[in-house]
Order: structure tokens, then sequence, then C-alpha cells
């Protein structure tokens, strides 16, 4: 027989998710899919939803609304990642950051953290007593997609987390967070170090509950220079993947940030698996920099699923030919736009299925 070295992980590359095995470098016939944002409002199912919990954090916080949710993209469009719903912000509660998500307004945080004593008062999480029907719908969702897709993860990144916490919710010039960063750093620092703690032990319970993949979002690392996110981001996002590769060295991570072409070639520096890039770097140019051994995720416009079908295909075929084979997971460079229609999701999706390299 064959020796156990080759057979054993040839046997599981069969039976596993293409989107695992493409991050992991082995051979695939065509790029992975799924997309940023697919479960939510531009979908009329979604949007019934909506309409019988209006309330965010009901739906996000509900283990059979986050499963039905999390499946509802999954029984259209067939990707090949299914992405918990959830928010990057559902820890904070638990962390004795009180806040909602309102409809029109978006995150409010309630007690905006800027000083010292705050930030003694900020809990580290414990996944499993604050957000067990986290774990419970990743465990129901493994079963329900079986492997024929990758369940994935998510969490956001100690930068992205503590400018909503800083700022009290989203923030255009952020102003505020940058105050304590470059007057009062040692606050900051602390409370960067918190959430670095706790998203380190949430990226570790969500693999042990069900995720195969995660994906760490510091969409708004790219507000800072250069030279500050290598103190206030890169360290952080280091110590995350370091830990969590110290439990579970098979999981991939993925790190997104938004408008991220100024630092690709620091964010490779994380030790992350796959670097998601934005629709501002060209796809042949973000691979060229981030060399051949760590795998690109995107790029493709949201704003393209607005276009013509020949359109959103020649984007998808000029995506995928600039990727090269392997190693890339087709997505688009941020989330789904409000407002897109559905029918030229499920274009985007039949266009990436069929593609054969
Ligand atoms: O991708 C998915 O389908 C999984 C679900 C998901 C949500 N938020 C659901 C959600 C994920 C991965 C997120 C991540 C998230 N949340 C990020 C990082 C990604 C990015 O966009 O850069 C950020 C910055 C947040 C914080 C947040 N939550 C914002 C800025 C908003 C938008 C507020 C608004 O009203 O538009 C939210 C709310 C939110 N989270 C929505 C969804 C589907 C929209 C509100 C709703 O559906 O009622």
């Amino acid at each position: 027989s064959l020796g156990g070295t080759v057979a054993e992980p040839m046997a599981k590359a069969a039976t596993e998710p293409l989107l695992l095995n493409a991050v992991r470098g082995i051979d695939v016939d065509r790029p992975p899919v799924w997309l940023m944002r697919q479960a939510g409002r531009y979908m009329k199912s979604y949007q019934i939803i909506c309409e019988k919990y209006p309330s965010f954090r009901e739906r996000s916080e509900n283990v059979d609304l986050v499963v039905e949710i999390s499946l509802q993209p999954w029984n259209v469009f067939k990707p090949d990642g299914v992405i918990l719903f959830s928010d990057i912000l559902t820890p904070l509660s638990g962390m004795n950051i009180p806040f909602d998500i309102v409809k029109g307004k978006g995150p409010i945080i309630f007690d905006p953290v800027r000083t010292a004593a705050q930030v003694e008062e900020v809990r580290e999480f414990v996944p499993e007593e604050s957000v067990p029907y986290v774990g419970e719908a990743l465990t129901i969702l493994r079963k329900e997609v079986d492997n024929k897709a990758a369940v994935l993860g998510f969490v956001g990144a100690p930068f992205t987390l503590a400018s909503y916490v800083v700022e009290g919710g989203s923030s255009k010039h952020f102003s505020k967070i940058k105050r304590l960063a470059f007057s009062d750093s040692k606050v900051l620092h602390s409370l960067l170090q918190k959430f670095t703690t706790s998203m380190a032990r949430y990226i570790q319970y969500q693999a042990d509950n069900g995720a195969q993949a995660v994906q760490i979002f510091d969409s708004w690392a790219t507000e800072l220079s250069p030279v500050d996110f290598e103190e206030f981001s890169l360290p952080y996002l280091k110590q995350i993947v370091d830990t969590v590769k110290k439990t579970h060295p098979e999981l991939p991570i993925i790190l997104y940030a938004s408008g991220s072409g100024g630092l690709l070639e620091r964010l490779a520096l994380t030790g992350v698996d796959v670097v998601s890039l934005d629709w501002t770097v060209d796809m042949a140019d973000g691979r060229r920099r981030l060399g051949p051994d760590i795998a690109v995720q995107g790029n493709v416009d949201p704003g393209v699923l607005f276009g013509s079908k020949d359109f959103i295909t020649d984007r998808i075929n000029d995506t995928v030919r600039k990727a090269g084979r392997g190693k890339h997971i087709l997505n688009l460079g941020h989330g789904i736009v409000v407002g897109t229609p559905e029918e030229n999701v499920a274009h985007f999706f039949e266009v990436a299925k069929g593609i054969r390299y």
C-alpha cells in the first residue's frame, strides 16, 4: 500500500472543501468563491426576516436566526465559503462595552472608552460564556454545509474594534482614536492588548466549534500611516496569528483591510495565510508584491455587480487570470453593497463556478 505520508494527505484533500485546498496550495481546477457580506440586505429573504425581527442584535444573537440567515446565500448561490452571520462588534457586550447597531445610523457605543480608568473596566472576552450561540450556530452550520463548502468565522482586528469603541461609532476622520494614539498612547495600547487577547481566544473558540477558516477584518487600519500601522496594528495582528497558530496550526487565517494598497507588504508580515485585496490594487500587482507563499483573495469592485452580465463576466475572468492558478479565493474587494441586484449575484456565482484553469 501507499505509505501513510503520501496517501493520507491526498485522501484528505479529496474530501476537504475547495477553499481549504486552494489556500493550502493543493492543485485545484478553479478558484473557490464567496462574497463578503453575502448574507444581508440585498437579499429579499433577509429583508423579510428584518421586518419580523427589526433588531440587528436579535438577528445576530439568536442561534436559529443566525443559522437561517447564514444559510440564505448558501441555499441560493452555493458559494464555496459560508460565513457566519454576526458582526465584528458582537463580542463587545461580553467585554462590558454596551453597543447597538441602529438602522440608518450604524454602530453606536453608548459609553466610548477614552481614559485609562475606562480601559480598566473593559473585561477580557470569554466566548463560551458571552456568546454561546456563536459556537452552537457554527456547529449546526458545519453539519448543514457538510464540507461542500468551508464554514468561515471572523473577528474584528484590535485597531478596528478600538476605532469604534473610542470614536463611539463609525467615523470619518478618526480624530478621537488618533488623539489617544498620538497623545496618550499607553492607554490605547492597553485597550489594543485586551482586544488582542480576546480576539485570539475568540478565533480559537470559533475553530473549536466548527469554523474551518477565519477572516480578520482590520477595515480601518489603513487610516493609519505605515509608521503608525507598525505601532498600533501590526504587532497585535502578529500576536493573534502567533497565538492561534500555536493551538490551530492548520486553520487558515485571512486578513482584510479596506484600502490596503499602501500596506500590502506589511499585511504579509502578520503571518496570515491569505491577504484579501480591495479593488484599488491590480490583482497581478498585488500577487507580485505579496510573493508566492501567501494566498490572495478578492478583488472585484463591488460596484461591478451593478454592471451588465457581460461586464461582470469580463471582470471575473480578468481577476482570475491576473491571480494565476491556485492560491486564489475569488471574492469582492469589500462587502456587497445594499441594492445590488440578486440576479447579478447569481450570475457572479454561476460564472465563477464554471471557470476551469
Ligand atoms: O459577510 C457576512 O455576510 C457576515 C456578516 C457580517 C456583518 N458585519 C453583518 C452586518 C460581517 C463579516 C460584518 C463585519 C463588519 N461589521 C465589519 C468589517 C467588514 C467591513 O465592512 O469592513 C465592520 C466594519 C462592521 C461594523 C458594522 N456593522 C457596520 C459599519 C455596519 C453597517 C451599519 C449600517 O447600517 O449599514 C454594521 C451592521 C451590519 N453588520 C449589517 C450587516 C448585514 C447591516 C445592518 C443590517 O443588516 O441590519
